[in-house]
C-alpha cells in the first residue's frame, strides 16, 4: 500500500489520507461572510474524496489586517454562522477542516487611509516589488496584546462553528511573518529580529493562548513561511529551531511554505520546499505538511518516502481538477 493511502494521527484526529487541501483564497465574499457561492466551491472540492485533511482560505481576524476587499472575515461573531455551514458541508464529504486565520499587517489592500501596522516601520519587499511606498507603523506592546487576542478570538469562532482546529499563518509575507523575517523585523525588544527566539515570539504566544482556550482535542497547525529566498532572509538554518518552538508552544502541525518570497519558487521540481520541509522534521516530531508544485501521484508518494514531509499539500492543481486526489489515492 502507497503512503498516502495511510492513515496518520495529529492531534487527536485520525486523518484518512497523506493528501491535504492547501488554503486557497476564493475571494468570493462580498461583505466578509461565507455565502453560497463559497459552500458550493468547497463542496465541489471535497466531495470525490481522497483528501484527509482541509485548510480553509485565509481569513481576517481583525479589520485593518485584511488583506482584500473579497477576504472572508473572522473579526467578528457574526461570522459563525457561515463557518457551521463550511464546517457542515466539508464534515459531510468525511473530511476535518480547519480554519485559516490571518492577519496581512503591511500587506493589507484595503482601505488606503488605515495606518498600516507591521513588526517594524519596513516597507515589506513583497510589496515593494508591486511599487507601494506605504511605510507601516511599528507595533508597541498593546497593538501586540491586541493582535494576540484577536487571533484567539478568531480561532474561538472556528471552534463555536464545529470546525476541527485553526491554522495560524506565518508565511507568504503577512504580519506573523513580519516578525519571523529579518528583513523585516528590526525589533530589538523580546521580538527581536536577531534571534529565532524573537522572530518566532508571537506566534509561538498565539499558539499557547489558543490552546489554552480551545482545549486539547482542537487541531493548531502553522503554516510557517520557513525561508525568504531573498537576501538577508529568513533561511533553512534557522528552521529547525523555529519548528521545535512551535511544538513546544503546543502546535499539532507545521505545513511548510514560502516566506516573504510567497508561494512559488520558479525552476524547482516538485515539492519545491522540500528542502525547508526535511529541516523542519528535524526539528521536531510533529506531521510536517509541504505544498508546493505538486501534481501528481508519484512525486507525492516519493516525498513522503524520501521522508521529506508527512503529508502532501495539493492546491492549484486541484483548483484544476476536482477529483485529483481521489484519483491518486486510487493509483
Ligand atoms: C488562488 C490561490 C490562493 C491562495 N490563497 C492562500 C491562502 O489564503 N493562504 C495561504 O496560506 N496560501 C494560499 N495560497 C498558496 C497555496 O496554499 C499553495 O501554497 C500554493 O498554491 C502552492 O501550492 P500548489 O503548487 O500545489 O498550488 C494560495 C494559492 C493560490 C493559487
Amino acid at each position: 500500500m502507497k503512503i498516502l493511502n495511510t492513515h496518520l494521527k495529529v492531534g487527536s484526529l485520525e486523518l484518512e489520507t497523506r493528501l491535504v487541501m492547501p488554503p486557497m483564497a476564493t475571494e468570493k465574499s462580498g461583505d466578509g461572510l461565507v455565502n453560497e457561492d463559497i459552500l458550493r466551491y468547497y463542496d465541489e472540492k471535497t466531495r470525490s474524496g481522497g483528501l484527509g485533511l482541509v485548510v480553509t482560505e485565509h481569513v481576517f481576524v481583525s479589520p485593518e489586517g485584511k488583506a482584500s476587499s473579497k477576504q472572508i472575515s473572522a473579526a467578528s461573531d457574526d461570522s459563525v454562522e457561515g463557518f457551521k455551514k463550511l464546517a457542515g458541508v466539508i464534515h459531510r464529504n468525511g473530511i476535518p477542516v480547519i480554519l485559516q486565520i490571518n492577519h496581512s499587517g503591511s500587506l493589507t489592500e484595503c482601505d488606503p487611509g488605515t495606518q498600516k501596522i507591521s513588526s517594524s516601520a519596513v516597507v515589506n519587499p513583497r510589496f515593494a516589488a508591486r511599487g507601494s511606498i506605504n511605510v507601516p507603523r511599528a507595533m508597541d506592546k498593546d497593538d501586540i496584546a491586541r493582535i494576540r487576542d484577536c487571533f484567539v478570538k478568531a480561532a474561538l469562532r472556528a471552534k463555536a462553528a464545529g470546525m476541527d482546529g485553526a491554522e495560524v499563518h506565518s508565511a507568504h509575507g503577512y504580519l506573523l511573518n513580519q516578525f519571523y523575517s529579518p528583513l523585516t523585523n528590526r525589533r530589538e525588544d523580546e521580538y527581536t529580529g536577531a534571534t529565532v527566539e524573537g522572530r518566532t515570539r508571537l506566534q509561538c504566544e498565539i499558539i499557547k493562548a489558543i490552546r489554552e482556550i480551545c482545549g486539547k482535542d482542537f487541531l493548531i497547525s502553522v503554516r510557517f513561511g520557513a525561508a525568504d529566498h531573498m537576501p538577508g532572509g529568513s533561511e533553512v538554518g534557522d528552521v529547525p529551531e523555529a519548528a521545535e518552538r512551535f511544538q513546544k508552544a503546543g502546535a499539532d502541525m507545521i505545513s511548510i511554505t514560502g516566506g516573504l518570497c510567497g508561494f512559488i519558487l520558479k525552476g524547482r521540481e516538485q515539492g519545491w520546499f522540500s528542502e525547508l520541509s526535511e529541516a523542519a522534521k528535524a526539528g521536531t516530531e510533529l506531521p510536517v505538511l509541504l505544498t508546493g508544485g505538486i501534481t501528481d501521484a508519484f512525486h507525492a508518494e516519493k516525498l513522503l518516502e524520501e521522508k521529506k514531509a508527512d503529508l502532501i499539500g495539493i492546491g492549484r492543481a486541484l483548483l484544476i481538477d476536482s477529483e485529483l486526489p481521489a484519483k491518486m489515492i486510487k493509483e
